[in-house]
């Protein structure tokens, strides 16, 4: 069964993860079908393995050499599948680019993912941690999902309520951990298109940019911009975005913390807790821009760890838990990665 396989053996994932760690993989498959993977299910040495789920590769930490086999997910295909009165559907299959997706999309004259432009990484990993910026959350537009079950070998289908959306969180990375493979995601794109200005930087790059009425392209360029100026270029330098997720904090810890520290950034949420800007956090125990080695902080965004060129997992790991120490011993909050760490 194996040699039918697409198998390869001891396979550099150096190209395959955006933080450019030199780590390698024992095998690696690029699964194009689900078909495959019915068939790696079947096949006892490879089922065996560990199992890691690879997609753009741009929110994971390689922390060493993966002693497993890899499934690069290179399905592809964009499609509209159907419309209603307030919808129309388009289907990605989980090998695409997020960032092609949202640009065939505004070509099709298709609004709702312009906030979530640039954002790197694949259709496939998006619902995993249902990815956000600027105001707009994976979940407002999702519609559905098909998966692989490796326990099963049947693909199953989950709604939006199925998949328990949260802050970079779904069932993906609990109930289901390592237990899917997604194959392709279903969008919900609304026919009444109406603009998502809530995020302050946005409607202010759209003033600056004389566009007070702006249109789903407009948005789209404005976060390109804003993206382009704050967020290192992962092909520049390596990088996986937000190093942390924003710590959520109940109301009372944050007007203690405001008491002690007026400048503190933090927003409101629905239930009456609060959420901390990471990056201001960090920014005040003096790490932006720091260097350590080969690993570093980014100098424009204290949230997003660089790897300055040859930084292993370990030294990007170790300069992670010395700024989880001193947040915590400064403000007294715990920061938890955002990245996967393998
Ligand atoms: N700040 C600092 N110093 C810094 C960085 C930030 O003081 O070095 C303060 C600023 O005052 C700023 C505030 O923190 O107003 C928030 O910063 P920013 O607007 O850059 O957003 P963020 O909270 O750091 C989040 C997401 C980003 C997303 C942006 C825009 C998380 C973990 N990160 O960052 O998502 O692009 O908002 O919506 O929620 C990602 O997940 O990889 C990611 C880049």
């Amino acid at each position: 069964m194996t040699d039918r396989l697409p198998l390869q053996c001891d396979f550099s994932l150096h190209e395959h993860n955006t933080f450019g760690i030199r780590a390698k993989a024992n095998a690696y498959i690029q699964v194009t079908s689900a078909d495959i993977l019915s068939e790696i299910r079947l096949d006892n040495s490879l089922s065996t393995l560990p199992r890691l789920v690879l997609g753009g590769g741009s929110n994971i930490l390689l922390s060493g050499d993966f002693p497993g086999l890899v499934l690069h997910m290179c399905l592809k295909g964009i499609e509209i599948v159907g419309r209603d009165a307030q919808s129309t559907y388009v289907r990605a299959a989980a090998g695409e680019s997020w960032h092609g997706l949202v640009c065939r999309t505004l070509e099709l004259g298709l609004g709702g993912l312009e906030n979530l432009s640039l954002i790197p990484g694949s259709v496939g990993a998006a619902p995993i941690q249902n990815i956000g910026a600027y105001g707009v959350e994976l979940k407002d537009c999702f519609h559905a999902l098909s998966a692989f079950d490796f326990d099963t070998g049947n693909i199953f289908t989950l709604n939006r309520d199925e998949c328990d959306f949260g802050y970079r969180d779904s069932v993906f990375k609990h109930r289901l951990a390592g237990q899917a493979a997604i194959l392709d995601v279903t969008f919900a794109l609304p026919r009444q298109w109406q603009p998502n200005l809530n995020y302050a930087e946005l409607e202010q790059e759209l003033a600056v940019r004389g566009k007070p009425d702006p249109t789903a392209r407009d948005i789209s360029d404005a976060v390109v911009a804003i993206r382009t100026r704050k967020l290192p270029d992962p092909a520049v330098i390596g990088n996986a975005g937000s190093f942390f997720k924003n710590p959520v904090v109940p109301a009372a810890q944050r007007e203690r913390l405001l008491a002690k520290h007026p400048k503190l950034v933090s927003y409101g949420q629905p239930d009456g807790s609060f959420k901390l800007a990471a990056g201001w956090l960090i920014d005040q125990c003096g790490w932006k821009g720091r260097r350590v080695g080969n690993a570093g902080v980014y100098e424009k965004q204290a949230l997003v760890l660089v790897n300055h060129g040859g930084a292993s997992g370990r030294e990007l790991q170790d300069l992670a838990k010395a700024i989880q120490a001193d947040v915590l011993a400064r403000f007294g909050v715990e920061l938890e990665p955002e990245p996967v760490i393998v």
